[in-house]
């Protein structure tokens, strides 16, 4: 029997900080880019059945938990300090309102009889796939039939998993997005993780900062079957280059390997970097791109997103991937809401389109605001100009001391980088994610603190 202890909400934050404390191994989730889930159940008694061990292997609720667990000590220590969240990577301004009315329209329909809906295709709204492939791959002729829609980029990464299997292989940029070594944990591609080194092992972590141009050295890299690659790159922000990414798919073909790229951020690029793998020629033969309305139409919560896995893409026996990837859509999905559906379509509407990408310009602007100020105080910093987070290096430092140093100092919460792996000790990245007067807050008490 589970003995179930009701607690207030309002007290969910302290007793899960005395949890925490208390318990190494926290039970507790932290969503990867954000807000934490409070699954709060004290157990009395055991069942029979054994917990994956793939799932104990993990390491995950560390970063995030972690973050808000400074943030509460920091909170009681200064109760009255105006603190500014740069570190979560959520959206803040509203969704342009066509496509908040095009979603209401759709959901006061479906009480209609000529309106209402049921299930619909499991790979998504024809018209939607149809504006997807035409907005985003215009001139890389990806098919309608090739765009399966989905509740979002982060769900997706862990079906393609599930098509995978724990046979395979898999590399991954460090620093990375956690997800991807997340999910090839969960599935048992890898190995046990190692304190020394701080990875995963038969994960191959391809490293990426500032001496190799942000992009790996693949003449040194193992090779594997799947290759996880993020452009522009959460968490550094930087976009690869042209030259950079046909390198990558000759890599990919010389080895027989699977690119999955993610294009999450592809609207924040400004220059002439690819948006999406299939710009590169050859990629359809080894490449399969997720993507998002995420951070481009602030459908963080709205939930909606889509994967192109071409026709030429197949295993190793010949069979084509889009065939299994469309059985695990049809077993383990059955398609994305129609409601945020009907909103991506009046996302990639001609107004639509206009009124999100000026959202995604002001993030952007943001984006420039901090670069600019940290490039003032003679720091190191990367990215933001094609990506809404930038990347700062504090050489010798830990990024957990910088991130305590920001918060005492600046009550600025970012977040350390080595939470991405460990590439990204002494980098710490700070979210172009906020309101306009954030932002330049954020600059005037950084500019103090480092100045
Ligand atoms: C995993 O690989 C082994 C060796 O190639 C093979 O025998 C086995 O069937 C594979 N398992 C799955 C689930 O594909
Ligand atoms: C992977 O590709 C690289 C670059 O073309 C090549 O040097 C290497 O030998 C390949 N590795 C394998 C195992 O095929």
């Amino acid at each position: 029997m589970a003995m179930k202890m009701v607690v207030p909400f309002f007290l969910f934050p302290i007793l899960r900080l005395h949890f925490l404390l208390l318990h190494d191994h926290s039970p507790l989730i932290g969503n990867p880019e954000g807000t934490t889930c409070y699954h709060f159940v004290i157990i009395a008694c055991h069942t029979r059945v054994q917990r994956n061990v793939n799932l104990e292997k993990l390491r995950t609720g560390y970063l995030f938990p972690e973050i808000s667990m400074h943030e509460l000590q920091h909170i009681r220590k200064y109760p009255d300090a105006k603190l500014i969240n740069l570190g979560i990577g959520d959206t803040t301004k509203p969704i342009p309102e066509i496509i908040s009315v095009s979603m209401a329209e759709y959901a006061r329909a479906l009480s209609t009889v000529e309106g209402y809906r049921g299930y619909g295709a499991e790979q998504g709204n024809k018209a939607l796939r149809k504006a997807i492939a035409e907005t985003f791959y215009k001139n890389v002729q990806v098919k309608d039939s090739e765009v399966f829609v989905s509740d979002g980029s982060q769900c997706d990464i862990a079906r393609l998993q599930l098509l995978l299997g724990s046979n395979v292989t898999v590399a991954v940029q460090d620093p990375s997005f956690p997800a991807y070594i997340d999910t090839s944990v969960i599935m048992g591609q890898a190995g046990d993780f190692e304190e020394k080194s701080g990875k995963f092992g038969n994960i191959e972590y391809m490293k990426c900062g500032p001496q190799n141009n942000f992009f790996p050295e693949l003449a040194k890299t193992r090779r594997t079957d799947i290759i996880f690659f993020c452009s522009p790159n959460n968490p550094t922000g930087y976009a690869a280059t042209r030259q950079q990414l046909e390198e990558l798919v000759k890599f990919a073909k010389a080895n027989g390997s699977i690119i999955i790229f993610d294009s999450a951020y592809a609207v924040y690029v400004t220059d002439d970097s690819p948006r999406s793998i299939f710009e590169i020629p050859g990629a359809k033969e080894v490449a399969i791109e997720v993507s998002s309305f995420s951070k481009f139409a602030g459908f963080t919560g709205v939930r909606l997103g889509w994967t192109v896995v071409p026709e030429e893409l197949c295993f190793s026996n010949g069979f084509p991937v889009i065939n299994d990837f469309n059985r695990i859509v049809c077993t383990c999905f059955n398609g994305a809401s129609n409601i945020a559906q009907a909103g991506g379509l009046a996302c990639l509407s001609s107004e639509g389109f206009m009124a999100v990408c000026s959202v995604v310009d002001y993030y952007r602007e943001n984006a420039k605001i901090l670069l600019k100020t940290l490039k003032s105080l003679g720091l190191k910093v990367y990215g933001g100009e094609n990506a809404p987070y930038v990347w700062a290096q504090f050489p010798g430092s830990k990024s957990w001391d910088v991130f305590d140093d920001i918060l005492e100092k600046a009550h600025v919460i970012t977040v350390p980088g080595s939470g991405f792996g460990p590439g990204g000790e002494e980098f710490m990245r700070i979210s172009a994610f906020g309101h306009r007067e954030t932002i330049l807050e954020a600059s005037k008490r950084l500019k103090g603190l480092f100045s």
